[in-house]
């Protein structure tokens, strides 16, 4: 009998995750195994996420299979991501499925991480989108910041990539300023929370705008603004964020910020803070003791900066494809600033929007699940050679 089940396995990263969904819609269980030791070091460190993945994979796909109060022979398939991420981390997630789709006589399913992350919102979403196509979905973490078009034909989804960092991803850029005014690893939330407290006009960063290019060699170099009268030229919406990571650095030197950046980061570390969820207002308001003015201002002129611009070129592609819909997924999705911000311009767009819960808008195994399931409608199985794909793209 069909019950709809699929357990997803995600390891591309620094998380090791486990969970059991039904029909990509339900999770009963979704269980995340955050790797701590990479705060030691103020960013992940491959090898050792591979031992990590190691170490917590049985416990935690055994704690997610208890959690649902399912058997085995109860799933249907097994999801696994198989990238893109950290192939030695990668591997630790497909080896273990593997094995597991073939000791349970089960068909595996391989899952592309960044769709996983638009999933994660479909998964709540789906039904409020219901006739709204394409959609445009923004997926924005450490290691990714993409623009795709997506439609679904039948039980297939079609990805476009319509934008993409050309640098540093958004998450990357929040933890690199974090970790260069001295804040806790991963900075984002840190970040976020602090920001609240400072002056967001303060320091008046610019983003440049990157020229659109249009494809194909005979084609002329075109400008936004001419692509997007021009409905058949092939716009991109890319984006950039390695200035905004230089203009901190600089505005910290000119403002001999340093002595006191490394006072603050050892206080931290010292107060024992650092380990500490900046969500949790305690920790935030005792972590505040040790920042000045200055520093608030930065941290908030920083994230209204960076949000203003992820809305703005969001909706810039939006209005060009004529998307019906918008949706927001990964890491920085968690960020306060970027939903208000995006809620409040899609209102005035009069376009539906969807965010992830919390719980999955960082990396998580029922995305992974989520996304299997019109696979398996499908029947589009992963060879018994699956192997991760580091470099994995989507659309
Ligand atoms: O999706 P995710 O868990 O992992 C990747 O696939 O990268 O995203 C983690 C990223 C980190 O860079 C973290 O700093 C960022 O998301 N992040 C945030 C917030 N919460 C997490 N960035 C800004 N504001 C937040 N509230
Ligand atoms: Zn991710």
């Amino acid at each position: 009998m069909a019950s709809g089940l699929i357990l997803g396995i995600e390891s591309s990263c620094d998380e090791t995750s486990a969970s059991v969904v039904r029909v990509g819609r339900d999770a009963l269980s979704n269980v995340v195994a955050s790797q701590l030791i990479h705060a030691d070091y103020g960013g992940v460190v491959p090898e050792l996420a591979s031992r990590e993945h190691l170490r917590a994979i049985l416990p935690v796909v055994r704690e997610a299979m208890h959690q649902a109060g399912v058997q085995y022979s109860d799933l249907e398939a097994i999801a696994v991501t198989e990238g893109p991420g950290l192939a030695g981390a990668l591997l630790v997630g497909i080896t273990f499925a593997k094995s597991l789709a073939f000791g349970a006589n089960l068909p595996l399913i391989g899952v592309n991480h960044l769709e996983g992350h638009i999933h994660a919102v479909l998964m709540d979403a789906e039904e409020s989108f219901a006739e709204a196509s394409p959609l445009l979905a923004l997926v924005v973490s450490g290691g990714h910041t993409h623009l795709y078009l997506a439609t679904k034909t039948g039980n297939t989804w079609h990805y476009r990539n319509v934008g993409k960092t050309l640098d540093d991803a958004a998450g990357e850029a929040y933890d690199k300023v974090a970790k260069l005014l001295g804040l806790p690893y991963p900075g984002g939330p840190w970040m976020d929370a602090l920001a609240a407290h400072g002056d967001p006009k303060a320091v008046p960063f610019a983003f440049a705008q990157i020229k659109a290019k249009a494809t194909g060699n005979t084609a002329p170099k075109l400008s936004r603004e001419t692509a997007l009268t021009a409905d058949d030229d092939p716009t991109r919406y890319d984006l950039s964020f390695s200035g905004i990571k230089t203009a901190v650095r600089r505005y910290t030197e000119l403002h001999t910020m340093r002595e006191r950046i490394e006072a603050r980061a050892a206080a931290l570390a010292h107060s024992g803070l650092a380990k500490g969820k900046p969500s949790n207002p305690e920790t935030l308001q005792q972590a505040l003791a040790f920042f000045d003015t200055e520093t608030l201002d930065l941290i908030a002129s920083f994230q209204a900066s960076v949000t203003a611009y992820l809305t703005r070129t969001t909706f810039a592609a939006a209005e060009h494809f004529g998307a019906r819909g918008l949706l927001v997924s990964g890491g920085v999705a968690a960020n306060s600033e970027l939903r208000r911000r995006i809620t409040a311009e899609a209102a005035r767009h009069n376009l539906p929007v969807a965010f992830p819960s919390i719980a999955l808008s960082t990396d998580n195994a029922a995305m992974i699940a989520a996304a299997a399931w019109p696979k398996l409608q499908t029947r589009t199985f992963a060879p018994d050679t699956l192997e991760p794909t580091p470099q994995l793209r989507l659309g």
